[in-house]
């Protein structure tokens, strides 16, 4: 049976579970998460990394360093996991979607630029919407497949308007740009350890910048506030991930050369073998020397996508429809938006084929040859 992505612990995994449950410490004390926090600093080339119990914890909480308040415009795709839209909710700040390029299905970039040249006007610092006078205070851009966008449009962005980004890299784990680590980039980014990321810690979540007074008051924050057990600077929140977690993730990072190894296999090997297969289009990567993504994404005829998910569930293969966009959904379908018409066009066209990184060369054959069988 094959699913889009399964965990892969392995013996090391199980091993630093097994002595942190011996030890009896399963809570948010110990010295796991700080190792981790460590390591993981290391693997991304961020100075500073803060555990938490989730990405969108994460979020919520980078949002919050990032200065976005009560009424600001947060600039978001509409092509997202809900998290992206409800951290800024959380802020009672309000996402303002814009399209996706229909290429490689991340934030246009270029809609992002012209709306800020055409739709908003300078006081002071900042930039305002000229029709709800709302301070847009942030950008969230996704890292959609856990692929690296286009960092130079992002940095041309940030050095023209002078506005805070927050890299939404939930599955970007193994996210560059340009042969370097996001954190070379100075942008703040969040990750998720969901079971279905690269890297997992059962559940958890990430928040990583180079900025040591933001790393502190994520910090504090995501550790309810507190200076010493029963003393509290600010009103925090209950959101650090616990030493059980940690030891996963201490063990995952162990393994993480041989996952990005793995990884690398399994998308060149799906890639050469939809090459010339003309049923099936291929994400248009920004960076191709970076093709370690999360899940490996194709393109089909959209009114086909039902019929694949039905024939390959027969052959045991259990894939489902990816993300639908947030703003044709209730609780997002009256915020502002910009015009969305590749997100609407290229949504329905996603299947996800199984990317985990125990998967066999025969593995991924079968799973080809079943795609192709369906053709
Ligand atoms: C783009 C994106 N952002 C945020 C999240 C939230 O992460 P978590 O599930 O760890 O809260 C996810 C989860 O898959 C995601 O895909």
């Amino acid at each position: 049976m094959f699913y889009t992505l399964e965990p892969h612990l392995g013996a090391i995994e199980k091993k630093l579970a097994n002595e942190t449950l011996n030890k009896n410490i399963i809570s948010t004390f110990g010295n796991n998460v700080e190792k981790f926090e460590k390591s993981f600093s290391k693997f991304t080339k961020f100075n500073y990394t803060t555990a938490m119990n989730s990405g969108t914890s994460s979020l919520h909480l980078g949002l919050k360093v990032n200065n976005v308040c009560n009424n600001d415009l947060v600039i978001i795709p509409s092509y997202t996991f809900a998290a992206t839209a409800n951290a800024i909710i959380y802020c009672g700040a309000k996402p303002w979607f814009h399209d996706i390029n229909s290429e490689n299905m991340m934030l246009d970039l270029d809609q992002v630029a012209s709306s800020l040249e055409k739709k908003t006007y300078k006081k002071g610092n900042f930039y305002y919407h000229y029709k709800t006078k709302q301070k847009i205070t942030c950008i969230v851009p996704v890292m959609t497949f856990g692929y690296s966008l286009n960092i130079s449009k992002l940095l041309a962005i940030k050095k023209k308007y002078n506005i805070n980004i927050l890299i939404d890299s939930a599955a970007g784990h193994f996210a560059s740009y340009d042969k370097k680590k996001l954190g070379f980039y100075n942008f703040d980014c969040c990750y998720s350890f969901n079971g279905n990321k690269n890297i997992s810690t059962s559940s958890g979540g990430a928040f990583c910048t180079n900025n040591f007074k933001r790393n502190l008051i994520v910090k504090k924050l995501s550790k309810v506030g507190r200076v010493s057990k029963y003393n509290y600077q600010l009103v925090g929140y209950n959101y650090k991930m616990n030493n059980l977690q940690a030891s996963l993730g201490n063990g995952q990072l162990k393994n993480v050369k041989k996952f990005l190894r793995k990884k690398k296999e399994i998308f060149s090997f799906y890639s050469k073998s939809f090459e010339n297969f003309i049923y099936i289009k291929k994400i248009i990567l920004e960076d191709f020397n970076n093709i370690e993504g999360w899940l490996f994404a194709v393109k089909l005829n959209p009114k086909k996508l039902n019929k694949i998910i039905n024939f390959l569930k027969t052959k045991k293969i259990f894939l489902s429809k990816f993300w639908y966009p947030l703003h044709k959904q209730p609780p997002y379908k009256n915020f502002l938006r910009e015009n969305l018409n590749s997100t609407i066009k290229e949504s329905g066209k996603i299947l996800c084929l199984p990317s985990s990184t125990f998967l066999q060369k025969k593995d991924l054959r079968y799973i080809v040859d079943k795609v192709k069988d369906f053709f």
